[in-house]
Formats: structure tokens, C-alpha cells, sequence
């Protein structure tokens, strides 16, 4: 029997129904194949199509399901519930992570730096956010990833649609000061954080947003990211303590910038990030030696820990 026949039967939960549920569809698939091939006993498994109560007889969950529903503590109260082990962050570091201003409030009590932020609506005085947060700001929903419903605002006369559209995506919206300089993610596996890569959107685009993310093969990624030595080692360090301060557990991914003036700003954690094979967290893994099947099984061999 080969090694992998310790994990049972595993169920490998992606798709759902967020926002985010078309590159769920292919991070999961990813992860199917590479567990397939390292010889898991995986199956896929579609929240949107299944009921949970169909989670009944697996032996344990690897979650690549992003955006809500799957990302923020639900199907992890679930998986609790039902006694199965899973991959990643628990319930409330899920919840937590999944909401981009209570992950500030905490980086905020726990001296880490981040960038300063108003919750806005529709009625909000826009000159008073200006007045305190300048110009540019970015405005983003609180509760989505993928850059979905985003803008960056430059001018006093935008900021009212850029309001609207992120209302679109989320009850509750942010204005943050946007940060002038370089971007970066930091990947965490067991635990630990990985090389640190440097994100560098194409000139023409305002941000790292969707398109860039997803639909474009421009984006550079810089790995090494271009920091000093002890620059990244600060980075990590400070990324390890946003990653616990949460309560990120295990693997997920941390997105920070560095000023023009060389200070670091986190933006926020994902506690599921994209696991194709052209994602960021595979990319920081390779770095230290692990190809894209490896890393699926090192992530899922975090649940054997948590096993009765
Ligand atoms: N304060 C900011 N200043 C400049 N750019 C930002 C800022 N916040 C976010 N961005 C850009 O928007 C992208 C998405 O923002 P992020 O907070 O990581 O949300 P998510 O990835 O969940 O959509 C980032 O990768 C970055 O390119
Ligand atoms: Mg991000």
C-alpha cells in the first residue's frame, strides 16, 4: 500500500458559489490531479452541487474553495461538526481573514502596519476621507478577493461610483490610502513563510486586478523578489506575526507593499490562496524545492496532525 493510503479518502472541496467560484473551479482541479498522481484516494466535491451532509464518510477535507462560504469559517464549522480534519485555517482565523477590516483591526492592536483605511457608504463626507486619507485611494469591498469590485480613485468626482460599484459586491465598503510603490506576497507553508515574490502588474493597469490577475500572462513575478537579504527577513518576519495574529494556521498567503520611503504595509491574508499551477503559493514553494504535487500533499499532511 503506498504511502498515501494514510489520508483515506479524501474529499476535495472547490467550486461553491462566491464570486470567486470560477478560479476555485480550477485551483481545485489542480489539487484533484496532484493528489490523484501522488496516489490519494481524492475525489472532487462541489459544495454548490452537493449537500454537506454528503461529507459524512470521507476521512478528511482539502479546502481550495475561495471567497465566501468556503474561505470564511463556514464549511470549516462544518467539516468541525462532522469531525473531519481539513486543510488550512480554522474557523475564526478563517472568519477573521475572510473580512478585510476586522484583519486591520487586529494588525492595528497588535502594532503592525497597515494601511490606514475608513469604512465609506453612500452618505459618508467624502472631503473629510480625503481629507485624512489623500488622494489616491483605493475602495474595495471588505468581504471579496480576487480584486473583485475594486477601483482606485484619483479624483474627488470618482469616488462616489467607485463607492457604488463596490456596493454592488458587499454591504459593507473601504477606502484605503493607496500606497505609492512596490507589491509583494509572502506564501506560508506549516506555518512558516516562504520566499517572499515580488508582484509586478503591467504598466498599463492601475492595480493588481482580476484581469491581471487571471486573464493575462504579463504580470511579472519576481523570485527573487529584489529586496535585500535582510529587507525579505524583516518582511517575513513581520508577515509571520500578521499571519498568527489572525489566526492563519498552516498554509495561506500574505499581500504587503513597501513605500517609496521603504516601509512595509499589509494589505491583507488568504486563507485558501489560488493553488493552479501558475499560482503564487506554488511559485514560493518551487523556490524551496517542492514541485506542484509535493506541495499538495505537504498541505494536506497538516490534517494527519489534527487527527483522532
Ligand atoms: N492600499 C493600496 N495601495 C495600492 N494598491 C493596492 C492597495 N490595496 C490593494 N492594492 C492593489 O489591489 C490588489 C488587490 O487588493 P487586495 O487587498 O490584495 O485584495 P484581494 O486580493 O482580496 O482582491 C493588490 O494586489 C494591489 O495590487
Ligand atoms: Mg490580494
Amino acid at each position: 500500500m503506498s504511502n498515501a493510503a494514510k489520508f483515506g479518502k479524501v474529499a476535495v472541496l472547490f467550486g461553491g458559489k462566491s464570486a470567486e467560484r470560477a478560479v476555485s473551479l480550477d485551483s481545485g482541479q489542480a489539487v484533484l490531479e496532484a493528489l490523484l498522481r501522488s496516489g490519494v484516494q481524492a475525489e472532487a466535491f462541489d459544495p454548490q452541487d452537493r449537500s454537506v451532509t454528503e461529507l459524512v464518510g470521507y476521512d478528511r477535507a482539502f479546502i481550495v474553495l475561495h471567497g465566501r462560504g468556503g474561505e470564511d469559517g463556514q464549511i470549516q464549522g462544518v467539516l468541525e461538526w462532522l469531525n473531519l480534519p481539513y486543510t488550512g485555517t480554522g474557523v475564526q482565523g478563517s472568519a477573521i481573514g475572510m473580512d478585510k477590516v476586522k484583519t486591520k483591526q487586529i494588525w492595528q492592536g497588535s502594532d503592525l502596519p497597515t494601511a490606514p483605511y475608513r469604512i465609506v457608504t453612500k452618505d459618508t463626507d467624502l472631503d473629510a476621507v480625503i481629507a485624512e486619507l489623500g488622494l489616491p485611494v483605493i475602495i474595495k469591498p471588505v468581504h471579496e478577493g480576487s480584486s473583485v469590485g475594486m477601483s482606485k480613485v484619483e479624483k474627488a468626482e470618482d469616488f462616489a461610483a467607485a463607492i457604488e460599484k463596490a456596493t454592488q459586491h458587499d454591504a459593507v465598503v473601504m477606502a484605503e490610502k493607496w500606497i505609492t510603490g512596490r507589491e509583494f506576497t509572502i506564501s506560508f507553508l506549516n506555518g512558516q513563510p516562504l520566499p517572499v515574490i515580488r508582484l509586478q502588474p503591467p504598466a498599463d493597469v492601475a492595480f493588481y486586478d482580476y484581469e491581471a490577475k487571471y486573464q493575462r500572462n504579463d504580470v511579472e513575478y519576481g523570485i527573487p523578489c529584489g529586496l535585500s537579504e535582510s529587507e525579505e527577513k524583516s518582511l517575513q518576519a513581520l508577515c509571520l506575526r500578521a499571519f498568527q495574529a489572525v489566526g492563519a494556521e498552516g498554509w495561506g498567503r500574505i499581500d504587503a507593499m513597501q513605500d517609496e520611503q521603504g516601509n512595509f504595509w499589509l494589505l491583507e491574508v488568504n486563507t485558501v490562496p489560488g493553488m493552479t499551477s501558475h499560482s503564487l503559493v506554488p511559485k514560493a514553494a518551487q523556490a524551496v524545492g517542492y514541485n506542484f504535487d509535493q506541495l499538495c500533499v505537504a498541505i494536506l499532511e497538516q490534517t494527519l496532525a489534527t487527527s483522532a
